[in-house]
């Protein structure tokens, strides 16, 4: 008998953001978040978790890597010791109704993981979240363990903040909650993939020399020394998270987009605002600012909004538009930050926006009332790639024969 199984999970992005820990062991946040599951199609990590008598320690692998000295890895080893905790109740009280050896003690071996991300880490785009909502939904499957998906996301808060939001798809509240237990901070479902339909998503991947801070250094340096977190802890992000959670629920992109760009601002502002300050944001991801902003402001309508950029602790920006926005918004950032001719990743366009013509991209008429000359065009590929993607599901167990991570000795395939 093999004790494995395998599961995929999606990458959440913020439109109210994640910033400061009042808990660096139990990843507890200082304020509430909101995000968006984005679609497995373009971005998911993958994991294969077994459990055998037969191993002699647990190991993990990481796209072909393997991880060592993972007893050092405290946000890893909490994951596991408290699944592994859950599972041990569980053979407990099966125990009681079955008898101790009708049950497989899961909970005493050792682990082969092997986790993979469909997209390049050289993008820069975060796979901590993914990936460990990945990890901890995976053993939850694993182990059987009887709980709710909110009560998992306490866990997978452990291994990643931002991962406890990967356990829903589509829109997703995580409550910063008050107790010292950090048994109230936890992942809900606001509305589910499905209740928006029209809402897309484009992740421009910037390019960038520099290796920013972490988020995990940088919001405690933020914490430590500014003062405008403290007020956006107290004074702003409360009222916001009912004004998002209301937008949502309405599918008020008005309000949606207005309230997304003014976060991630604010966020950056912290990051500023912290001594010494944190760049996130580098001249293209404030071009790609300022090219929103022209195309916001050419509906000539103040508070109306046809896109919504949003920037997390790194240059790529991800931009929220309505479906029949987004080819416009593909033509502009392609007249602005053009590809090279030998860039052949920079738009696959999955969903066929542009019948087989891409090379139209980036020369198609600009909106209507769009001030041509407020910017210059960028050198090329300072936008490598844009991802065109959607609102999405949670995580996915997979059964197929092929899907295993694992050959039959336990070892990466
Ligand atoms: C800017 O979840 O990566 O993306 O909890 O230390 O692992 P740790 O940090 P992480 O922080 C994410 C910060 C953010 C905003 C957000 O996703 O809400």
């Amino acid at each position: 008998m093999l004790y494995e199984k395998t599961s995929t999970s999606p990458v959440n992005i913020a439109v109210i953001k994640y910033w400061g820990k009042r808990d660096t062991e139990l990843i507890l946040p200082t304020n509430s978040s909101i995000s968006v599951t984005l679609s497995q199609d373009q971005l998911q990590s993958k994991t294969t978790i077994r459990a055998s008598p037969k191993f002699t320690k647990t190991r993990l692998w990481l796209n072909n890597v393997e991880e060592l000295n993972l007893s050092n890895n405290a946000r890893l080893q909490n994951c596991l010791r408290a699944t592994k905790k859950l599972r041990k109740e569980y053979e407990d009280q099966l125990s009681d109704e079955i008898g101790r050896d009708n049950v497989i003690p899961l909970s005493t071996y050792n682990l082969h993981i092997c986790s993979e991300n469909n997209f390049p880490t050289a993008a820069g785009l975060a796979s901590s979240a993914s990936g460990f909502a990945c990890l901890v939904y995976t053993l939850s499957q694993l182990y059987e363990l009887p709980i709710s998906t909110t009560e998992l996301s306490k866990i997978a808060r452990q291994g990643s903040g931002s991962a406890c939001r990967s356990l829903f798809g589509g829109f997703v509240n995580w409550q910063m909650g008050t107790k010292q237990d950090g048994s109230d901070s936890q992942a809900l479902q606001i509305a589910s993939s499905d209740h928006w339909p029209e809402l897309e998503a484009l992740i421009c991947v910037v390019s960038d020399a520099k290796k920013s801070t972490s988020s995990t250094e940088g919001m405690q340096n933020t914490v430590k020394t500014s003062p405008l977190l403290q007020y956006r802890i107290n004074n702003v992000v409360p009222e916001r998270m009912k004004f998002m959670t209301d937008a949502i629920l309405r599918k008020d992109f008005n309000k949606f987009a207005e309230l997304t760009m003014k976060d991630s601002n604010q966020f950056h502002a912290c990051c500023l605002d912290t001594f010494p300050p944190i760049f996130y944001l580098n001249d293209i991801s404030r071009a790609i600012i300022r090219v929103i902003t022209e195309y916001n402001n050419s509906t000539g309508k103040p508070g109306e909004y046809k896109a919504a950029y949003t920037f997390d602790a790194g240059p790529n920006a991800v931009i929220y538009a309505l479906k029949q926005n987004i080819p416009d918004i593909i033509n502009l950032i392609s007249k602005y930050f053009p590809p090279s001719q030998n860039n052949l990743n920079y738009f696959s366009d999955p969903y066929n926006l542009f019948s087989n013509e891409s090379e139209k991209i980036g020369k198609l008429p600009l909106p209507n009332n769009f001030n041509e000359d407020f910017i210059h065009i960028f050198p090329n590929d300072s936008i490598k790639q844009i991802l065109h993607t959607r609102v999405g599901k949670g995580p996915r167990l997979k059964s197929g024969s092929n899907d295993s991570l694992l050959n039959s000795d336990g070892f990466p395939k």
